[in-house]
């Protein structure tokens, strides 16, 4: 009786949240609106009630976008929701017009109206899509959905590649999802932290697969704030790309630290005996939670494949001598436990206490809320160097939009292509892009409490 609840399940889950959209590569896909709507979702177990939520497409999380390198994307978004809305492709190097960014790069878009998102995709890899307006309540409420682009040229060989988007959320008793959105506390702590994990909008999301199978996960977190620590049992295999962006060589798979946005494309190979659970674990504070399960039913081949080569790097240009590129430093400062006494907002010096008392509680640059002025104007093509101090008592996950960047280490080495960088508490850390994408840019913490707070600036490419 549970096997076969559990193969229902399973099977409902196929045509939901695993449904593709796939367009002829060489002209722009005449897909269907990308409609985000109140829905309801199956995210506790039987003995709770669905959850309302806000979905794209009525699912949570949305459909997965699957697109060749190189592909156009034409893509009207209809907004059904009762508060105005936007749509940002997280990661893609895009056209800033398509940006997603309301009052940088177009217009929310106010209930009821629609824009038309049209765009190519210059990398391959793993990406995704979230609103970019009031992102702290709509994102808590479901909106978010993988973009995958793939590789032109064979990829190393998989028997099943499988899009894991990790979420956490904060539900009340009967499973609805709690209020208090942007609250002060949240702000000035870590973010809203839920208490309900899921994968793929489910509380146990499994996936039967046969002894030595070679899977590969797309991970990505599109929680609020959460940061996963994720390891495996039962598959060994290596960390292939981050952040969409294909590593040199494959990592030989460990412990991954997904901050908020980033992702992790694995190629793991299931190792655990027939009958047994292979498992994707996180670990917390008070130990290890399975989020996804592999049951393993037979045997996929006799033995493991060959060590896979590397993803085929997407096509960026490098940095050149970095000791004459221009820098920039960004102080980062504020929050609870925080040594912040006042910072710029409307122009003005403004005490902690009153920035609090309109919900600013952090400032990069001294500014609390969005500048005027960018933090940096760059000549096309100019590579940049910001170097990033966290003055606070918290972890940041500090986004690029349009472009991906490498960490310049402490040796003058750098490190794998980014979009997103985890900087832990007191962490300096520099950062070093070519500024190749016209347009105005945000930078800002992902874990979107605090960008609301202050966390947040922009620069521009002319
Ligand atoms: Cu995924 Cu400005 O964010
Ligand atoms: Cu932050």
């Amino acid at each position: 009786m549970t096997q076969l609840t559990r193969r229902r399940f399973n099977h409902a889950l196929l045509g939901t949240a695993a449904s593709l959209w796939v367009p002829q590569a060489g002209r722009a896909a005449t897909a269907e609106p990308l409609v985000a709507r109140p829905a309801r979702a199956r995210l506790a177990p039987a003995e709770y009630p669905e959850t309302d939520v806000w979905a794209y497409g009525g699912t949570v999380p949305g459909p997965v976008l699957r697109v060749p390198q190189g592909a156009r994307i034409a893509r009207r978004f209809v907004n059904e929701l009762p508060q105005p809305s936007s749509v940002h492709w997280h990661g893609i190097r895009i056209d800033n017009a398509m940006d997603g960014v309301p009052g940088v790069t177009q217009d929310a878009v106010a209930p009821g109206d629609g824009f038309l998102y049209d765009f190519t995709v210059p990398d391959a890899g793993t990406y995704w899509y979230h609103p970019h307006n009031r992102s702290w309540e709509q994102m808590a409420r479901g909106l978010y959905g993988a973009l995958v682009v793939e590789e032109p040229e064979a990829a190393p060989p998989v028997d099943l590649d499988e899009v894991l988007l990790i979420d956490d959320w904060r539900l009340t008793d009967d499973a609805q999802i709690a209020g208090g959105f942007g609250n002060l506390h949240d702000r000035a702590h870590a973010g809203r932290i839920g208490n309900w994990i899921t994968v793929n909008g489910d509380g146990a999301w499994s996936r039967e697969v046969g002894r030595f199978a070679r899977l590969r996960l797309r991970l990505a977190n599109t929680a609020n704030a959460r940061i996963f620590a994720l390891e495996t049992r039962g598959l060994e295999g290596w960390v292939v790309a981050l952040d969409g962006m294909p590593l040199a060589a494959p990592e030989p798979l460990k412990r991954v630290t997904l901050a908020p946005a980033q992702r992790a494309d694995l190629i793991v190979d299931v190792t655990a005996e027939d009958g047994v659970e292979a498992l994707l674990v996180s670990f917390e504070r008070d130990g290890g939670y399975a989020l996804a399960s592999f049951p393993v039913r037979g045997v996929a081949r006799t033995a493991r494949r060959p060590d896979p080569a590397a993803l085929p790097p997407n096509k960026l240009p490098d940095l050149g001598p970095l000791d004459q590129a221009r820098r920039v430093d960004l102080l980062m400062e504020g929050g609870a436990m925080g040594r912040m006494q006042a910072a710029m907002l409307d122009g003005r010096m403004t005490e902690m206490r009153d920035l609090a008392a309109v919900g600013k509680t952090w400032a990069l640059g001294g500014m609390a809320d969005m500048p005027e002025a960018p933090l940096i104007e760059a000549a096309r093509g100019e590579t940049i160097r910001i170097a990033m101090t966290n003055d606070t008592a918290w972890p940041h996950a500090m986004h690029l939009h349009g472009h991906h960047f490498r960490q310049i280490l402490t040796d003058g080495s750098t490190g794998p292509l980014r979009d997103t960088l985890l900087m832990d508490r007191g962490e300096i850390a520099e950062i070093a892009f070519v500024a190749d994408n016209p347009g105005d840019w945000l930078l800002h913490c992902h874990m979107l409490e605090h960008s609301a707070a202050g966390m947040m600036t922009w620069l521009r490419v002319a």
